[in-house]
């Protein structure tokens, strides 16, 4: 089909750059509703806090304040990544606090041994207590990310993630992988962990799901506190005492809340608000946590971050929370208003700490001083957020501390997988594991059996941790990785041997004599963040080579028992339909031992451990079932929040349904997104063009096109998706795109189902160097002929010239203004 040549259907939506704050593929948060985002603090409890303040504490505090210049204050109040910031930089600039994202590490090198980090920290710290002019030495901090044992350092002991922490119901054993994970961190002389995460996680398609201890206000809340106590350790007694780290809870507030979509906008009411999502707090805080860090996320579509209300209102006054509130990464910028290098706005609703990432956190530096003198950031507000770092500092001991790698637990190194440590964590595997099917007592495993290991995530340690496992993403690491870890395998053959059985890993199932049994090990790919949203529960939707692998050992008259790796309850009814028995095991971490001593019975046959595991998430019986609520009208879960069968209580389970829904939710839409593209789509190119990926607001969440002549790229769908909806909605193609080699051709932007229809875009690709937005109507690819219940290629960039072009967003939505095909 040929659009007619004045269907220059296209618009530029603006010259602007796409704000970072509108969730791609959603309307912008700030146009709807009116429901509040003022909250009343006096309507939220009052907390018991354990700490009183120390008045020798706020003295020293205080003489400190007042020999500091603003200078000094303004620098407490940045924390800036070790991959933007060098130690030679502290000697000028005496800034609060540095981190490592997920991502960065000492020389670049994610897997850096241990005595890396604790020189480079030593670098750091020497350089940030330099100081001849007489004025107070204050010296840095440094946070990490030590949300399931000191995650980023090889060797260290990696526990369950919360969602399987939370089967567990045990806040003994809470408090005591705090102290293990505080005490690995501190062998590297860290002493600052943004853990727990608290979340109240209400949609399950939320790609951190898994940071969550439960979707039940009162499991987070039993476990806040006593997490908070194993970190810091408990006040009056071993309180910031060695081997115990500063604490913070994340991520204030309502970061479950936000219907399943990362840094998202929670639309619910304050009381939703008090009584959900507050629930960690409310023990975490009482405990004496020394931080708190604000939500990336939106509560009525303003951003938690710039909530006055909430940071300062219900924090700070109300709940008397004195420590102070470090930003997310980067998420000031996400204030209106704002950007990374300047957002006196935060600081003003009660931010106290920027979390920097970026090459200009001098700017970040230069503009709130500017504002700090100007009095945008009034002084006493400025005088708070650098009384609250002072005194967190003065709490935990920042002053006496010394050189990192002269603390009492530093350079320990055999603290990282130490065997206590590797032993509370198998406790934790093994307490953690649902069982959600046993028939014909398949399990426990007898030891004297020919048993098969099979699956992807059988000898793969990487898969069994998840995300933020030595890399942000969890991906990029193998066994090698993990000199204390133990894959699920290993267990299994470990337990079987000592048994006198024999065990066999094959991970694509095959066999040469048959087994007894199979164990099947698989599941969800590691992810962190946004990369984790998925638009349905269902497990795996394009790729079913698990479930062929499990029907696959019913079909050979093999008992087989399915062993689910997740970070969420999934659709699996394909899947328990083929296994025998079925095991939810989360994501347990380094100790895959765990697995094995729950699964395999004692020489005399019996359990040596029986299962304990309680849903801590509701199990859908469909996979549209992302928000179940067990205090909803017509709850009706597969298995219901708390369940968990044992070896005591049978476990047959009914054939169930297996009926997949056609349309798979709405988000075929976001045909390509932060990132991720659609179920089932892939990005193929055809002729002189090569495809690569590079970084907009997150790794590698965008495509750079690069036409060397004539050639194509497309979205392939491998199956059609059905747009009909869509185009009568009078949806658009909106394509948030950068041109960084003009084009010397042609250039179209194609949808083919059926036939195939293109319209012109050239003209919208002149001038480089900005990223813009061009919106083409479906109505477009309609009237060409494209048969929109049947799409297989919903976009196609095809050019007859040179052109380089990066892309990071290909989503159908509503355009930003009145659009005509052809009009024009
Ligand atoms: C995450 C936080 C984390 C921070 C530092 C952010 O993207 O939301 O949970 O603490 O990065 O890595
Ligand atoms: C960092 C993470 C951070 C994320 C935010 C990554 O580059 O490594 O720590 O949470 O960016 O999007």
């Amino acid at each position: 089909m040929r659009v007619a040549a004045g269907c220059i259907a296209m618009l530029l939506a603006s010259a602007a750059p796409v704000p970072a704050q509108t969730p791609a593929g959603a309307p912008a948060a700030n146009t709807a509703g009116a429901a509040s985002a003022t909250a009343h603090p006096e309507t939220w409890p009052v907390l018991a806090m354990r700490r009183q303040r120390d008045p020798k504490v706020e003295a020293r505090v205080d003489v400190m304040l007042r020999r500091m210049t603003v200078e000094d204050k303004v620098g407490q109040l940045l924390q800036v990544d070790i991959a933007s910031i060098t130690p030679a930089d502290f000697e000028t600039y005496k800034l609060g606090s540095i981190l490592n994202g997920g991502n960065s590490a000492p020389n670049n090198d994610e897997f850096a041994p241990a005595a890396e980090w604790l020189k480079l920290f030593d670098r750091f710290y020497d350089a940030s207590v330099k100081r001849s002019d007489g004025r107070p030495v204050v010296p840095v901090i440094w946070g990490t990310d030590a949300v399931h044992g000191a995650n980023n350092i090889v060797g260290a002991t990696l526990f369950p993630h919360n969602i399987g922490l939370g089967a567990m119901r045990n806040p003994a054993l809470i408090r005591r992988i705090g102290q293990a994970t505080a005490a690995e961190t501190a062998a590297t002389g860290i002493d600052w962990s943004f853990a727990p995460t608290v979340a109240v996680v209400q949609d399950d398609r939320w790609g951190r799901t898994y940071e969550s201890y439960a979707e039940e206000p009162a499991v987070v809340a039993s476990y806040a506190g006593a997490m908070v106590e194993g970190i810091q350790g408990s006040v009056g007694g071993d309180f910031m005492k060695p081997g115990h780290v500063i604490s913070s809870v994340k991520h204030f507030l309502a970061d479950g809340g936000t219907g399943g979509r990362d840094q998202g906008d929670a639309r619910v009411s304050e009381p939703v608000l008090r009584e959900v999502h507050a629930a960690g707090y409310t023990t975490a805080l009482p405990a004496g946590a020394l931080t708190v860090m604000p939500s990336f996320s939106s509560w009525n579509g303003t951003k938690m971050t710039g909530n006055k209300s909430i940071l300062t209102g219900v924090l700070k006054d109300r709940w008397g929370f004195d420590g102070f509130a470090v930003g997310d990464w980067n998420a000031h910028g996400q204030v209106p208003g704002c950007t990374n290098e300047d957002c006196a706005a935060a600081i003003n609703a009660g931010l106290d700490m920027f979390m920097y990432s970026g090459s200009g956190w001098k700017q970040l530096y230069a503009n709130t001083l500017r504002e700090a003198k100007d009095g945008t950031i009034p002084t006493a507000r400025l005088d708070d957020a650098v009384r609250r770092i002072l005194r967190v500092k003065v709490l935990a001991g920042t002053f006496e501390a010394g050189r990192p790698s002269s603390r009492p637990l530093a350079g320990k190194f055999d603290l990282l997988g130490a065997p206590e440590h590797r032993a509370i964590a198998r406790q934790a595997v093994r307490e953690s594991m649902v069982l959600l099917k046993n028939q014909g007592g398949v399990l426990p495993l007898k030891p004297s059996a020919n048993v098969l290991v099979a699956g992807r995530g059988a000898d793969d340690i990487g898969m069994q941790s998840g995300g933020w496992t030595l890399t942000w993403q969890g991906t990029g690491v193998t066994n090698a990785n993990f000199p204390n870890g133990q894959s699920i395998w290993r267990g299994i053959d470990e337990a079987v041997r000592a048994g006198g059985g024999r065990a066999t890993l094959a991970v694509d199932g095959r066999y040469t004599s048959k087994p007894d049994v199979a164990v099947v090990v698989f599941g969800e790919a590691p992810y962190a963040e946004f990369s984790g949203d998925r638009p349905t529960l269902e497990y795996s939707p394009d790729d079913k080579a698990d479930l062929q692998l499990l029907r696959k050992m019913k079909a050979a008259g093999i008992p087989t028992v399915a062993v689910f790796l997740s970070g969420r309850p999934m659709w699996v009814n394909p899947e328990i339909n083929a296994a025998d028995a079925f095991v939810a095991a989360w994501l347990p971490g380094s100790e895959g031992g765990g697995v094995a001593d729950v699964l395999v019975a004692g020489r005399d046959g019996r359990p040596r451990n029986d299962f304990r595991g309680a849903l801590s998430f509701s199990w859908p019986k469909r996979l549209d079932q992302y928000t179940l609520n067990r205090r909803d009208a017509g709850y009706d879960p597969l298995f219901p929040f708390g369940y968990g069968l044992s070896y005591a209580r049978g476990g047959s389970v009914p054939r169930l349904d297996e009926t997949r829904p056609a349309a798979t939710g709405g988000d075929q839409n976001a045909l390509f997104v932060r990132g991720r593209l659609a179920p089932g789509a892939r990005v193929a190119g055809e002729g002189a063009v090569t495809i690569g990926r590079i970084d907009r607001l997150a790794q590698e969440d965008s495509l750079r096109l690069a036409f060397t002549g004539a050639g194509s790229v497309a979205l392939v769908q491998t199956q059609p998706i059905d747009l009909s909806r869509e185009a009568n909605g009078q949806l658009s193609m909106v394509v948030d795109y950068r041109v960084t080699a003009a084009p010397t051709g042609q250039v179209t932007l194609g949808m083919a189902g059926g036939k195939a229809a293109t319209v012109p875009i050239t003209a919208a690709l002149q001038g480089t160097g900005e990223w813009r937005q061009l919106v083409v109507p479906l109505a477009c690819f309609a009237d060409g002929g494209v048969d929109m219940r049947g799409v297989t290629r919903p976009a196609v960039i095809a050019s007859t010239g040179r052109l380089g072009i990066e892309v990071s967003g290909l989503r159908i939505a509503s355009a930003p203004g009145p659009v005509t095909c052809g009009a024009r």
